[in-house]
């Protein structure tokens, strides 16, 4: 990688030198795995579970096999996902992976090898409807198997785990996860709170209390302030308190968010030159522009009594929303405005901390006060 690349990074998994602090959930991560928890993090897309997650595994050394749910859209896919992970995982040649399978699979189903343009392998497999259920679950059992058979303990990561729910996988999940105990460590990921939630603590559902719950905030402003700081001084650049100020109170340490204002920024600065009100503007107005599409499209996806909570919320800064004043400034009356709020929660726009209710997205949050309030 050349000198001249930028410090800041959005969009994939933040590694290195793009990854900031977490150093506490990183440990409590690697104690519960090691302890033989199965472990349950939720918190809003872009939020860096998937970044904590894989950084907290590298340092760990375990085996770990990965599977992103996120596109899967129904069982086939979601063995031949599993398969393919366990394969990867395996970390070595196409014909020993193969060979192992033959070796460890009772069932013979087909096994497929593509390689990607870069030469990597991707595998799947051929079997028919009949036999989907026993193939899932000699799938899913074969990293239970290794680890009766040796010292490992393998850890299985099932990131975007609330699309489960939409493949009405979750009780046959739950049935075979439940007799692995802990010989096998799995990591359920999760974006939408509502969904998982439901998944985990109600009482009637598949995957109630099989977990321990770790919450994760924000990065703290003093972390980022001399994460960013770093960045633009270690490549002759430089930033003043007062900026990185402005970014956090918009970011409030959401790390995407964070990331891309950091980024566009450092780029809008020639080389050996410091950030200015303009700068921080241009920067502010281009990011908004790029994210507007999508969250247009999320606020045509509220109820118009939705949308007039939405605004209530913001300008009453998220407190006593009941009051009789800020109820009549956006003409709605309680009994309206309670369903408002809880279709707001049900569709992750919205939480509560303490008494406060918040959005969950900032940069969402920024964008209505900016140009739709
Ligand atoms: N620990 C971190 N330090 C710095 N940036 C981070 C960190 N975690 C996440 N990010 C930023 O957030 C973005 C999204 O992270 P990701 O792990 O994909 O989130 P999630 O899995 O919650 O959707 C990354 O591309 C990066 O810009
Ligand atoms: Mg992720």
């Amino acid at each position: 990688m050349s000198s001249t690349k930028t410090p800041f990074y959005y969009g994939g998994v933040a590694e290195e030198n793009y990854f900031c602090n977490r150093v506490e959930e990183i440990e409590v991560v690697k104690k519960d795995i090691n302890n033989g928890l199965n472990i349950l993090i939720y918190a809003p897309r872009r939020f860096g579970k998937t970044s904590l997650v894989l950084k907290a595994l590298k340092e760990l050394n375990n085996r770990y096999i990965f599977i992103d749910l996120m596109g899967i859209t129904d069982e086939i896919e979601f063995i031949n996902a599993y398969f393919n992970a366990i394969s990867i995982s395996l970390e070595t040649t196409t014909e020993k992976t193969v060979r192992y399978f033959k070796k460890v699979l009772k069932i013979r189903p087909n096994i497929n090898i593509t390689f990607d343009m870069e030469g990597s392998p991707s595998y799947s497999l051929s079997f028919t409807k009949n036999e989907k259920g026993k193939v899932l679950e000699e799938i899913m059992n074969i990293p239970f198997e290794h680890a009766k058979h040796s010292k490992e303990k393998p850890i299985v990561v099932l990131d975007e785990f609330q699309e489960v729910s939409k493949l009405n996988l979750e009780e046959k999940l739950r049935s075979l996860i439940q007799l692995h105990g802990n010989k096998v460590s799995y990591i359920f990921l999760g974006s939408k709170k509502s969904i998982m939630q439901k998944l985990f603590f109600n009482k009637n559902s598949a995957f109630y209390k099989s977990v321990k719950h770790l919450p994760i905030k924000g990065i703290a402003s003093s972390e980022w302030s001399s994460f960013i700081k770093k960045g633009f001084k270690n490549n002759g650049k430089k930033i003043n308190d007062e900026f990185i100020k402005i970014i956090l109170s918009i970011s409030k340490g959401f790390p995407y968010y964070t990331q891309q204002i950091a980024y566009e920024l450092y780029n809008s600065c020639e080389p050996a030159s410091a950030v200015d009100d303009i700068k921080m503007k241009e920067t502010l107005r281009s990011v908004l522009d790029r994210e507007e599409d999508l969250f247009l499209q999320e606020w045509e996806n509220l109820s118009i009594n939705q949308r007039k909570a939405l605004k209530l919320i913001i300008t009453a800064n998220g407190e006593n929303l009941y009051e009789g004043k800020i109820m009549d400034q956006f003409n709605m009356n309680s009994s309206i405005l309670k369903k408002a709020v809880e279709g707001l929660v049900n569709k992750d726009v919205i939480d509560k901390s303490g008494k406060r209710y918040y959005m969950q997205d900032p940069m969402f949050e920024y964008y209505l006060h900016e140009r739709l309030l």
